[in-house]
């Protein structure tokens, strides 16, 4: 499959976030990236469904939630009727995983499973081929701006692996200090779906950044 690029409107310029969606949808950005933070599980606060009203309002694209929230069961409902194409939970934060992941799909949402940085790929044997999606955190959750953690690679190669046996449609997404110099490794690696917040809107060209990250590949 063609890889897909997930801009996070975490970077935007939330004063103009109706130009900032604009953009996006005039640009080659697949999905919208949408991080959502409570504090608890992750030490920052982001947004949460008023915001997510604003971004179905004007966006053309799926809406691709990453939701860094303890016990998220207590919520998709609600982003699902908000509007989300895609809900991923932390692994971490989820003690029925299975049964999340059924209820997203339930709720006809692409159901997502992240990782933060120190979790085994080896943890999701169980559940891989009942989830649609697997987010690998490529920095520690909770900021946008971070410095890329090179064990990443390790981690999408052994994903690709046991996709390959396990889930061939796998989308695997990479989310943190995803750049234009690193997105080709992390694709050789095997990742089909790229995060970018700061690499993306920092960007002098942020039509052009986007670009070069579907380029990559
Ligand atoms: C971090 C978020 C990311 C963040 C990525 O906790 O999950 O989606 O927005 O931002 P950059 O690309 O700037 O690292
Ligand atoms: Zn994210």
């Amino acid at each position: 499959m063609n890889h897909l690029v997930s801009p996070s409107i975490l970077a935007s310029d939330f004063g103009n976030l109706q130009r900032d969606i604009e953009m996006l949808n005039r640009s080659e950005a697949d999905w919208i990236h949408f991080d959502v933070m409570d504090g608890m599980f992750v030490p920052n606060i982001s947004f949460g469904f008023p915001l997510l009203d604003v971004v179905k309002k004007h966006a053309k694209k799926p809406i691709d939630v990453h939701l860094m929230i303890e016990d998220p069961d207590r919520y998709i409902e609600q982003f699902a009727k908000g509007g989300a194409n895609g809900i991923t939970v932390h692994y971490e934060a989820c003690v029925h995983l299975n049964r999340t992941i059924n209820e997203i799909k339930k709720l006809g949402c692409r159901a997502g499973v992240a990782l933060n940085p120190h979790t085994p790929v080896a943890l999701l044997e169980d559940i891989l081929e009942y989830a649609d999606l697997v987010l690998i955190m490529s920095v520690n959750p909770g900021f946008g701006g971070q410095k890329f953690i090179p064990n990443t690679y390790k981690k999408i190669r052994a994903l690709k692996k046991m996709s390959t046996e396990l889930n061939p449609d796998l989308y695997i997404e990479i989310d943190g200090g995803v750049d234009q110099n690193n997105a080709q490794q992390l694709l050789e690696a095997g990742a089909n779906v790229l995060v970018a917040g700061n690499s993306v809107f920092s960007a002098p060209d942020q039509l052009q950044a986007i670009s070069s990250l579907k380029i990559a590949g």
